[in-house]
């Protein structure tokens, strides 16, 4: 009994936990938009995209399929999204592909190159661009699926439209 309490309470301790690090809701990029993002992704072989909360791998696994000689990482939070990227990971075989659990805030910016996110525009601002600024390289990348930056951060973004009418939002550390 005493081992069944503690299991739950354990249970709930990690569903706070994951709550109150959580930056956005899991909700998948549409399948066009990730075409497009790989229009739009110019990325050479010594660079490495990130992707900030990752969700099922779906965004990073197709562009790392695709540009097989760059490096990948995809971070989530929740533990079954983050399995169901390595199940899909393992399939395609892909070992320019890489999958973290952890708050994907902690990782830091400065080796990566591209970074993508979808993520509600409060956790740009306060979280992503401040972090952005600090550590990225210059020229690095950030590519925003739907929601955009904040009009003082606009004169460094080009904005385009996917085929399913929303943009992804490019902003370049200058
Ligand atoms: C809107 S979904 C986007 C999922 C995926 N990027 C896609 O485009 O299909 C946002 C994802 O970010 C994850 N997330 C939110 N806060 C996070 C954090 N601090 N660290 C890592 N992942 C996080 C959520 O669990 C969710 O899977």
């Amino acid at each position: 009994m005493s081992l069944l309490f503690s299991f739950i309470i354990i249970i709930i301790i990690l569903l706070f936990l994951r709550w109150a690090l959580s930056l956005a809701p899991w909700v998948p990029t549409r399948k066009e938009a990730i075409f497009r993002l790989w229009d739009l992704l110019d990325i050479k072989p010594w660079e490495s995209f990130l992707e900030l909360g990752s969700g099922d791998g779906r965004v990073v696994s197709f562009l790392a399929k695709k540009n097989p000689e760059s490096q990948f990482i995809g971070i989530e939070i929740v533990p079954y999204l983050y399995v169901v990227s390595l199940l899909r990971k393992y399939f395609w075989k892909q070992s320019n592909l890489e999958f973290k659990i952890w708050n994907a805030f902690k990782e830091d910016f400065w080796r990566y190159t591209h970074i993508f996110v979808f993520w509600l525009p409060e956790s740009i601002r306060d979280t992503v661009l401040p972090k952005l600024e600090k550590e990225a390289k210059i020229g690095t990348k950030l590519y925003s699926y739907a929601f955009s930056f904040p009009k003082e951060y606009m004169h460094k973004v080009e904005s385009f439209w996917t085929p399913n009418e929303q943009k992804i939002h490019i902003y370049t550390k200058k």
